[in-house]
């Protein structure tokens, strides 16, 4: 258990409000004040972007490497005919009946495993409005208020999910509910990853019981994106949470950054390590663009808490919502992109391992299907992590026109979303473009 200082996430490749402003980066931090977190120390203005693909206001093309949410592409022609299309004919909210709501919530239930008796589905905008649901219903249906989370884990913004959110964190202790500990990853557990996480997640509820709170769930991002992205071994979870369902907590998995294919070998994260949450959280790729969010959950938790409070949410769900999110699953099962995904992430990851072989600068590189992490180090030792260097090769692959992130708990894992219809062409075009950041 830890109460580590970690790197915000937002602080990550983030411009230093104190440098010399242009009049538009100016103009966007009079707008925006405090809140204002734009990329790089040269801030980008764009105009448009296609595929997998942005452009800037002088022309530049980046191929973008960091967005998850267009993940069937960037300004797809799909979602820009269906959202007109049903805007033009009808948006309201959703207390009426409107077929293709159901329609697209039916065809999002058909993407769970049916065992997993997951049969309601509560649409919102944004993931965190999901986790802060899925949070409640935790709480309602354990009569718990303790949650287990990872060290740098980000879960949302609103005020509940903020205590859960170690990484949005920058000067406050998590708050007594709440328990961080370390990622599932062979570096903080050795080789028994699954054991020793579960013993975390034990000494965790012990700690929680000691301070008189009970556990309501341990609130899991399947590939631990902010982390630095862990996706293997597959299986690893299992015995974690069978300790977490013994307490009376539930599990929640969090799929709003690895959801709708990006791992390849799995439509939903969870799915790899062969586990049945209790509750699913989605958001970010879900509209491929289109604000779209839900919790995938149990009738009987979503029954109980309703007894209690009413829950409405105005554009959640509403028949636009809908027609975007259908594009985006018929687009990602007509053309196979889950398959896509892993084709070309096993290509970016081999390539990535060479590079690796002979760079001082990569100590590893991990994750599946097009969700991969590199941890960048000091030329010196594989075991000393470079965040100033990480910020570096960013920065240089701006100037290769490719757009990437960087996460894990001090900033040094660069961090790999490109859209789930990348090319081949494209993905060397990453490649080339790397290893000549890297000196190669
Ligand atoms: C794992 C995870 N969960 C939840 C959220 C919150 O989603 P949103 O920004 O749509 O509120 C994020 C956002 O980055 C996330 O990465």
């Amino acid at each position: 258990m830890i109460d580590k200082k970690v790197r915000p996430i937002l602080e990550m490749n983030a411009f230093d409000k104190q440098c010399p402003q242009s009049d538009s980066v100016a103009r966007r931090i009079a707008n925006s004040g405090a809140s204002s977190v734009l990329f790089y120390r040269d801030p980008i203005e764009m105009v448009s972007a296609e595929g997998a693909w942005m452009t800037d206001i002088k022309g530049i093309r980046y191929l973008d490497f960091y967005n998850n949410v267009p993940c069937i592409g960037h300004s797809h022609p799909a979602v820009l005919e269906a959202v007109s299309k049903q805007i033009g004919t009808l948006n309201t909210n959703t207390r009426y009946i409107v077929p293709i709501v159901d329609e697209y919530l039916e065809a999002l239930k058909s993407t769970f495993p049916e065992a997993l008796n997951l049969t309601n589905i509560v649409l919102t905008c944004s993931g965190s409005e999901a986790n802060d649901l899925a949070m409640r219903l935790a709480c309602k249906h354990t009569q718990g208020t303790g949650f287990i989370v990872t060290e740098s884990a980000y879960h949302g913004n609103t005020a509940f999910v903020t205590q859960v959110s170690p990484s949005a964190l920058k000067n406050t202790k998590l708050p007594d509910h709440v328990i961080a500990i370390p990622p599932p990853a062979k570096k903080y557990y050795g080789e028994e990853v699954g054991q020793g996480f579960a013993n975390q997640v034990k000494a965790a509820i012990d700690q929680l019981n000691q301070r008189g709170i009970k556990v309501a769930a341990l609130l899991l991002d399947s590939v631990f994106s902010s982390d630095g992205v862990f996706t293997e071994p597959y299986g690893l979870l299992n015995k974690a949470i069978e300790v977490v369902h013994q307490a009376g907590g539930l599990y929640i998995a969090d799929e709003v950054q690895p959801g709708f294919a990006r791992t390849g070998t799995a439509f939903w994260g969870f799915q790899n390590h062969h586990v049945s949450p209790d509750i699913v959280t989605l958001g970010k790729p879900m509209g491929n663009g289109f604000p779209m969010a839900g919790v995938v959950t149990k009738s009987e938790y979503l029954d109980a808490f309703c007894a209690d409070v009413g829950y409405f949410n105005t554009f959640g769900g509403n028949p636009v919502a809908a027609a975007a999110g259908l594009a985006v699953l018929k687009e990602i099962q007509v053309n196979n992109l889950q398959e896509n995904a892993r084709v070309l992430g096993d290509y970016l990851k081999q390539q990535l391992q060479a590079i690796a072989e002979v760079s001082p600068h990569i100590s590893e590189v991990r994750g599946s299907g097009l969700f991969i992490g590199i941890d960048v180090c000091d030329s010196s030792s594989a075991q000393k992590p470079d965040a100033e260097f990480t910020v570096k090769m960013i920065d240089r692959l701006r100037d290769e026109n490719i757009l990437i992130g960087a996460a894990g708990p001090d900033g040094s894992t660069l961090k790999l979303r490109p859209t789930l219809c990348l090319t081949k062409e494209e993905a060397d075009y990453f490649i080339q473009a790397f290893a000549k950041v890297l000196g190669l």
